[in-house]
């Protein structure tokens, strides 16, 4: 119960709720207990009217019809607590679970990077669905039926004991039997639930994978391959349902069965008593729905116990997530002015997973309004090296400094509301256009979305779509080309007016004329900012201050294009290459 720990702060946050629940709980329970008195009542009456005929039959007659009044009363009375209790302790079950989902999610928010690099999606909806939904079942249904049991078995049994002991204890007999058969019942149920469950979502990643692979699927022409290897998936899903099944098929005749020795042995041992004058006829009828009335109570322990073993272990890896910290931490909530210098002094980065060293101690700085060319082969380093600029990893060894200020001191949040960066790869939502634009800055109006989508020369291609600004994007609306999306979120990054414009590879998929035509609009608005833009053209470096060139992460040559042109290194040789192939074309 160690890890459940952690939910005590959301029941000390419902307590109110909670007390009052249990309390309507052993209310109902009460009411409940009420009928079958009178029914044992009713019996001992009629008989001890067949057995001295000097009762009057009239007066008999109106007894009992107190008495059906009474039962129907008390049956309503115990039907409504029921009902409050429920109302209560479900209800409060459902509030947690909202709470602690909200919980999660505000820690996903606050972790970094690598964190969501080190786990899969897949399984961090599972720990906000599947196991929330897991402990839901504890603080709800599990309290509830634990309440439930415990108030019903202290009442009644009390009040068998009192009544007729030995026949008592007959009665109970069977009742733990059935707990523990139960409880192992269930803990097979709750094992092969699981594996049902993880071939589930193996068949629905698989065909949700087909699905978006569609295009690939088709034109490889592997549609009979992916059919078979669905249909396998497929028949050992259908097989571990099926022994699933089984299992469960045994659950109620099994409890029919022990409900029914326990009723064989009521009607026997109080059958013998009453022959022998040791308990009332009543007596024994009122134990027959004593005993029914007390077998799923107990036969949830069992149930209970496996649920809150579950509960358990879904919390251990929930609390495995909350107690992760962020390996970025943002150091202040001072608010500063970002004006753009950056200064690299001796950074390296090795990527412990991999053990590749991306960057070897890089040293360089760009004054405030410069345009700086990131150029290298493949793999290189410029995509790290523009991240460890936004905050995305912490350098392993070296510095970096934005105005003369260490970033790891600066206010995380600041840092990156004043950079604009374009990622290598671009991530669109399923939304408008002018949504995934407005991302950058959320209040901008549709005269700033106009504007900034006119510098990233995408006016002309919106204007062409039905809906314009309102065109849905991704699923289920527009795909957008390659050329598109780069400059769409080109526009999005600027719309925010940074101090610092970064640029990966973000004009790759245009012509190069419209990447000179972006180039020179950008060149108006981005005249203060600090601009570094990592390419693989000379025609989008040479019109940069400078340009900096990296081979296997570490800095080859730093100059302007003239001084690096007279160098006749890596930068000549590709601006000799690009440029004749440019007369050939
Ligand atoms: N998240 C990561 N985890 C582990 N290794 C990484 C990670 N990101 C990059 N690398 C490695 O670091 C090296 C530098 O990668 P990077 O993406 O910075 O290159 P690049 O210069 O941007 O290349 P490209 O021109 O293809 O975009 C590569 O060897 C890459 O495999
Ligand atoms: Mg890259």
């Amino acid at each position: 119960m160690l890890e459940l720990k952690h939910l005590n702060k959301y029941f000390f946050k419902y307590k109110v709720k909670i007390i009052i629940g249990i309390l309507i709980t052993i209310i109902a329970r009460i009411f409940a207990l009420i009928a079958p008195n009178l029914i044992g009542n009713s019996i001992t009456l009629i008989e001890n009217y067949l057995s001295t005929s000097s009762l009057n039959i009239e007066t008999i007659k109106s007894k009992l019809l107190i008495n059906i009044l009474f039962i129907i009363g008390s049956a309503v009375i115990a039907g409504i607590f029921t009902f409050i209790m429920r109302q209560m302790l479900i209800n409060v079950s459902r509030f947690i679970e909202f709470d602690l989902k909200n919980e999660i999610y505000k820690k996903y928010q606050s972790l970094s990077f690598d964190f969501y690099k080190n786990n899969r999606t897949g399984d961090l909806m599972n720990r906000i669905s599947e196991d929330v939904s897991k402990v839901r079942m504890y603080v709800g249904p599990a309290i509830m039926y634990t309440i439930t049991t415990a108030s019903l078995f202290i009442i009644v049994v009390t009040y068998m004991l009192n009544v007729a002991p030995k026949l008592t204890l007959y009665t109970l007999l069977p009742l733990p039997v059935l707990s523990v058969i139960i409880y192992k019942i269930s803990k097979i149920i709750n094992r092969k639930s699981k594996v049902v469950q993880e071939f589930l979502s193996k068949l629905t990643t698989y065909t949700q994978e087909s699905f978006s692979g569609v295009k690939i699927i088709k034109t490889y022409v592997v549609q009979k391959y992916i059919n078979k290897e669905l249909r396998s998936l497929a028949a050992i899903s259908k097989e571990k349902n099926m022994s699933l099944v089984k299992v469960q098929a045994w659950f109620f005749p099994l409890m029919m069965l022990l409900i029914g020795i326990s009723n064989i042995l009521v009607v026997y041992i109080g059958g013998l008593q009453y022959m022998n004058n040791e308990i009332e006829l009543g007596v024994l009828a009122e134990f027959i729905i004593y005993v029914n009335m007390l077998t799923w109570p107990v036969a949830t322990v069992g149930w209970v116990t496996s649920i809150v073993q579950q509960a358990e272990a879904s919390q251990k890896r929930i609390n495995e997530f909350l107690e992760t910290k962020p390996s970025i931490i943002n150091p202040s909530t001072k608010k500063i002015d970002i004006k753009g210098e950056i200064k690299f002094d001796k950074v390296s980065l090795n990527f412990k997973e991999t053990n590749i060293q991306a960057l070897n101690e890089v040293s360089f700085k760009i004054n405030k309004g410069e345009s700086i060319a990131l150029m290298g082969d493949v793999g290189s380093g410029k995509s790290t090296l523009l991240e460890l600029i936004c905050r995305i990893y912490d350098p392993t060894i070296g510095k970096i400094f934005l105005d003369g200020n260490d970033i790891k001191k600066i206010n995380l949040n600041e840092l990156r509301t004043n950079i604009g960066y374009v990622p290598q790869s671009t991530f669109l939502f399923s939304d408008s256009i002018i949504n995934n634009i407005k991302f950058g800055k959320l209040d901008a109006s549709l005269d700033e979305v106009k504007k900034s989508v006119k510098i990233a020369c995408l006016t002309k291609d919106i204007e062409l779509f039905k809906e314009k600004y309102n065109t849905l994007l991704g699923e289920r609306g527009v795909n957008l080309s390659g050329g598109q999306k780069q400059r769409l979120a080109i526009a999005r990054a600027i719309i925010k007016k940074p101090e610092i414009l970064i640029l990966d590879d973000s004009l790759s998929a245009v012509d190069t004329e419209t990447e000179e035509k972006i180039l020179s609009s950008l060149n108006d608005i981005t005249k203060k900012m600090t601009v570094i833009i990592a390419t693989h053209r000379i025609s989008s470096a040479k019109t940069c201050d400078k340009i900096l060139v990296l081979k296997n992460g570490s800095v080859l040559e730093f100059g302007s294009h003239k001084d690096l042109i007279n160098k006749n290194g890596y930068y000549s040789t590709s601006y000799r290459k690009q440029s004749s192939e440019k007369e050939i074309i």
